[in-house]
């Protein structure tokens, strides 16, 4: 995929890892487009010369007109990044959690599945497309504190490899970006906050890079989330300490969040 010269949908890019690739594919020459559900961050990206659209990405027939909007404005569009996603802890004792696990399975699965559909039509009619999924380390490596958004990032995964196979013979290239824990407000203040998350100026400049000099990589990984990409490759028993590891470090770190939910 050419890094530049592209008509690019970045959806949930009105803030955090959308909003900082958007700006960075405009810096090399690509006309990008940011979908979102809230105003006010559409407003920042619009004043950063950002095109902008609205979108509920857990609302089907708002992914239909969201699509139906940018091709009309957009006649290039050729690029889509599936970036907008919710992740909500979950206790899954003593607690009802069918409304957030309904959610996060709408934006973070259904959404990305429906917009793919809706766009491929429109892909195979350009000359050059690629479609970019948004995992995360957690797609390998669960946080049980999230239980849902885990397994839908799993389920993205899983669902890139196919999307690549039935796409093989045409132009449009697919893409798997798996960041790791980054310093974002994905689950609010704390997070935005937190000195063990990688600084997003940092992912982002790393990820241009992997997209620049690696231009027909499938898995975009910043050298950070390898460990946890690759900690099944292992085998089953260094898996299980990795797993054990990583939940009881959160767990532990995280105790006064889980306790007051
Ligand atoms: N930061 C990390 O540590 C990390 C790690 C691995 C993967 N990721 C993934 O990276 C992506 C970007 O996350 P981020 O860290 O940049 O957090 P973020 O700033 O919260 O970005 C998520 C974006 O998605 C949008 N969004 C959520 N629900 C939506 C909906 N129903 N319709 C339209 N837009 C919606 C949000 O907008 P609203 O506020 O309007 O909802 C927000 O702009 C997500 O897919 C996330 O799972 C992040």
């Amino acid at each position: 995929m050419n890094i530049s010269g592209n008509t690019i949908l970045i959806t949930g890019g009105g803030s955090g890892i959308g909003l900082a690739l958007a700006e960075e594919f405009k810096k090399l020459g690509n006309e990008v487009i940011v979908a979102g559900r809230t105003q006010a961050k559409l407003e920042v990206a619009a004043s950063k010369g950002l095109h902008t659209l609205t979108v509920d990405m857990t609302d089907l027939n708002s992914i239909d007109s969201l699509v139906e909007q940018a091709i009309t404005l957009f006649p290039a569009l050729n690029v889509v990044i599936h970036n907008a996603g919710v992740m909500k802890n979950e206790k899954l004792i003593g607690q009802n959690n069918s409304q957030i696990a309904a959610e996060t399975i709408a934006t973070n699965l259904t959404g990305p599945i429906q917009l793919t559909n809706a766009l491929i039509p429109h892909f195979l009619k350009q000359k050059t497309a690629g479609i970019i999924t948004v995992t995360s380390g957690l797609a390998y490596v669960p946080l049980a504190m999230t239980p849902t958004y885990s397994a839908t990032k799993a389920a993205i995964h899983s669902y890139t490899q196919s999307l690549r196979y039935q796409l093989q013979d045409t132009h449009i290239k697919v893409k798997e970006l798996v960041p790791p824990y980054v310093r974002t407000a994905l689950m609010g203040a704390r997070q935005a906050q937190d000195d063990n998350a990688m600084p997003l100026e940092d992912f982002v400049s790393e990820v241009m890079s992997i997209l620049r000099d690696q231009p027909t990589t499938e898995q975009i990984l910043v050298k950070r989330v390898q460990p946890q990409r690759y900690s099944a490759s292992e085998g089953e028993a260094k898996y299980k300490e990795f797993f054990k590891k990583q939940n009881d470090m959160l767990m532990n770190a995280r105790k006064k969040e889980w306790d007051a939910l």
